[in-house]
């Protein structure tokens, strides 16, 4: 089977097409044709060699954390899927940029209504939005939400599910001034420039600050939401965008406001409770595919753009999500 991927850590450019034997599922294991692997910011860091250096088959490491597909063989001890359905599934140990792929049964939910191009857009964004919106957010209806990156996958579909959960208003901040007219597009109340933020939060609340701050920036951005959140209010870590230093807090600015920080990570939440992120998963799928859930259709490359499209993520300069045609 065809497959993309690296022997070597370094820029876009040492991703490449190779042949690989096509693998066989073991217990609990499904083996997924793949249609189209959605793109997520961890590629490139493990491309860059932030997870450490590829030691895959035949020196190969093949990123990809999320797909949509047609199943094609089960493993043993794998039930509720079948043969021919069409599925979307979160790869905790990567390996979506390939033609099949094999994944754990307890990621793989079918798409249901969902086109597979939606859908590979879903199993890694999806959960984390509702992990951090949820779990580590602890969301209420009526609460004001500030979403970092905002334009991007997780960023987006956190601004519809929090909208979906009842948050009053959702604001967000972007990298450049392009992205600011994306606001009505994406559902936010407002947006402003990254670094204008704490002047136009505190205009926009009337001096009031937020409630929940979603933060895959870091650095000085992570310093300037903690100052921005009404007492009570919550700031949820889950990336490290800007590759800053890392930032210490005073927990007396935590406990004498009644202020919390919370961290946030999809794989340690799939090693430890499974159940929590197909919980999601399943949920996400359905509240889209009825339409409960608002989204938007996510721009399509073909795998051969690789490289190019890889180029243009790692710069920020796409907007939504990002899904690789493999068929
Ligand atoms: N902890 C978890 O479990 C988990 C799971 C999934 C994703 N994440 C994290 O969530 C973040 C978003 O991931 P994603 O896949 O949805 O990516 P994305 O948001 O679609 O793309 C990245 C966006 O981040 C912004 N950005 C800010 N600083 C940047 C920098 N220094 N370099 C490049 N881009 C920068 C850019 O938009 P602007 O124009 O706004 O700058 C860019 O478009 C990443 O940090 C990722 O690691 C964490």
């Amino acid at each position: 089977m065809r497959a993309w991927g690296f022997t070597s850590n370094g820029g876009p450019e040492v991703l490449e097409e190779f042949e690989r034997p096509r693998p066989e599922p073991g217990p609990g294991q499904v083996l997924v044709r793949v249609a189209y692997a959605g793109l997520n910011f961890a590629e490139v860091q493990h491309r860059r060699g932030e997870f450490g250096e590829p030691d895959g088959l035949g020196g190969y490491d093949v990123p990809g954390l999320e797909i949509s597909g047609v199943v094609v063989h089960l493993g043993s001890d794998v039930e509720g899927l079948a043969v021919g359905s069409s599925v979307a599934a979160y790869l905790p140990h990567f390996g979506g940029y390939a033609e099949f792929v094999l994944a754990e049964a307890e990621f793989v939910q079918p798409v249901g209504a969902l086109p597979l191009a939606d859908a590979a857009a879903v199993p890694c964004v999806y959960p984390t939005a509702y992990g951090v919106l949820t779990d580590a957010g602890r969301l209420q209806g009526g609460e004001t939400v500030l979403i970092h990156a905002a334009a991007g996958g997780v960023g987006s579909a956190a601004a519809r599910i929090a909208r979906a959960l009842g948050a009053a208003r959702v604001f967000g901040t972007v990298g450049s001034p392009g992205k600011l007219a994306l606001a009505d597009r994406l559902g936010y109340d407002a947006l402003f420039l990254r670094d204008e933020v704490t002047g136009g939060v505190l205009e926009a609340t009337s001096g009031q600050g937020v409630d929940l701050v979603l933060d895959p920036v870091g650095g000085p951005v992570r310093r300037a939401s903690l100052d921005l959140l009404a007492p009570f209010g919550r700031v949820v870590v889950y990336g490290d965008l800007g590759r800053h230093e890392d930032w210490q807090a005073d927990v007396r600015d935590l406990w004498k406001n009644n202020r919390g920080l919370a961290g946030y990570n999809i794989g340690d939440v799939a090693r430890r409770s499974p159940d929590t992120l197909g919980t999601h998963l399943a949920r996400a799928l359905s509240a889209l595919a009825s339409g409960e859930l608002a989204h938007q259709s996510p721009t399509v490359r073909p795998m051969q753009d690789v490289v190019a499209v890889h180029r243009a993520f790692e710069s920020g300069r796409t907007s939504g999500k990002v899904v690789l045609a493999v068929w």
